[in-house]
C-alpha cells in the first residue's frame, strides 16, 4: 500500500494540512464545583476557581461519554482554544494542549484528543480526523476506505484516543511524552513557547478499538461513529453505554479513572 499522501485527495487535503494550525473554537471558562485547588501545584493559578476536573474538548459528544463514565459529577466542560500542534501521533498533540490548557485554567484539565486510523489508507486520516470530517466529510471517508480495501474484504481500522492528564503538580508522568514530537512538531508549527515542557508533568492514557469501515449506519454517537462497525454493531447504533464498554475513549477513560482515584 502506497503511503496515504500519495493519494491525489489526500495529497491535496495534506497540503492544506501542512499550513493549518487548527484552534479549538471559541475560550470559554466553565463555573466550578466546591473543593478547593491543590496546594501542592508547581504552577498555580493566578486566578484561582474551584478545583473540578475540567475536560477540555470543544465537542458535546467527548463530554457526554466522560460523564457517563466516571459518573461522578465532578466533571464538566472546558471549551479552550488550544493549540492543535500537526504531528504524526496524537500523544505530542494531547500533551501540549492540556499544558496550555492548565496553563489557561489553573486546576485540572483532561484533553481528549482521538482520531480514525484506516489500515488501508496507512492510517489516514489518524490525527487529521477532524481537519478531514470537516473537508471530506465522513462518508466520503467511508467510501474511500472502502474502495482502497480489496473488494472483498471490509475495510479494517482503529479509533484511537489519548486523553492527556495535567494539574501542575508533580507527579510520575508518562514517560518523555514531550520527547514523542512534541518541541519538534511546535518548532515545527511556530510555536516554540511550550518552554515549560520539560517541568510540567502530563499522564497519557491511551484507548483503542479495531472494527471495520462500513456504509454508514445508527443515528447515535458524533463523528464517524455511523461508518465504525465494531462486531456487527456501528457506534451510531450503540447506546452511550454500549459504545463506552468497548471504545477507545471508554477504555481510556477506564485507566485515567484507575489512576486519578489514587490521586
Ligand atoms: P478531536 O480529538 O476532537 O480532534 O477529534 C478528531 C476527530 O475524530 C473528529 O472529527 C471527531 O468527530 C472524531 N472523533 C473523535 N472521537 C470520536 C468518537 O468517539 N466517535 C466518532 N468520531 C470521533
Amino acid at each position: 500500500m502506497e503511503d496515504f499522501r500519495s493519494l491525489p485527495v489526500i495529497n491535496l487535503l495534506f497540503a492544506d494540512a501542512q499550513i493549518v494550525v487548527a484552534r479549538r473554537s471559541r475560550a470559554r471558562r466553565s463555573s466550578g464545583g466546591e473543593a478547593q485547588p491543590r496546594d501542592r501545584r508547581l504552577f498555580p493559578p493566578t486566578d484561582p476557581t474551584p478545583a473540578m476536573l475540567r475536560y477540555v474538548t470543544t465537542n458535546a459528544g467527548k463530554v457526554r461519554e466522560a460523564r457517563d463514565y466516571l459518573d461522578d459529577g465532578s466533571v464538566s466542560q472546558l471549551d479552550f482554544d488550544y493549540t492543535e500542534i500537526q504531528a504524526p501521533e496524537l500523544e505530542p498533540i494531547a500533551a501540549r494542549g492540556a499544558r496550555e490548557a492548565y496553563r489557561h485554567a489553573g486546576e485540572p484539565v483532561l484533553v481528549d484528543d482521538a482520531g480514525l486510523f484506516i489500515d488501508a489508507l496507512d492510517d489516514f486520516p489518524g490525527p487529521y480526523s477532524s481537519y478531514v470530517e470537516g473537508t471530506l466529510g465522513v462518508e466520503r471517508v467511508g467510501r474511500l476506505a472502502r474502495d482502497a480495501d480489496e473488494a472483498d474484504r471490509p475495510a479494517r481500522a482503529a479509533f484511537r484516543c489519548v486523553l492527556a492528564y495535567c494539574d501542575g503538580d508533580s507527579f510520575d508522568a508518562s514517560p518523555d511524552p514531550i520527547d514523542r514530537g512534541d518541541r519538534a512538531a511546535a518548532a515545527a508549527a511556530g510555536h516554540e513557547d511550550d518552554a515549560d515542557a520539560a517541568t510540567l508533568p502530563v499522564k497519557l492514557f491511551e484507548g483503542v478499538v479495531r472494527g471495520r469501515i462500513v456504509e454508514p449506519r445508527g443515528d447515535g454517537g458524533f463523528g464517524y461513529d455511523p461508518i465504525f462497525e465494531h462486531e456487527g454493531t456501528t457506534f451510531a447504533e450503540m447506546t452511550a453505554a454500549e459504545k463506552n464498554a468497548v471504545s477507545h475513549r471508554g477504555r481510556a477513560l477506564a485507566k485515567f479513572a484507575e489512576w486519578y482515584a489514587t490521586r
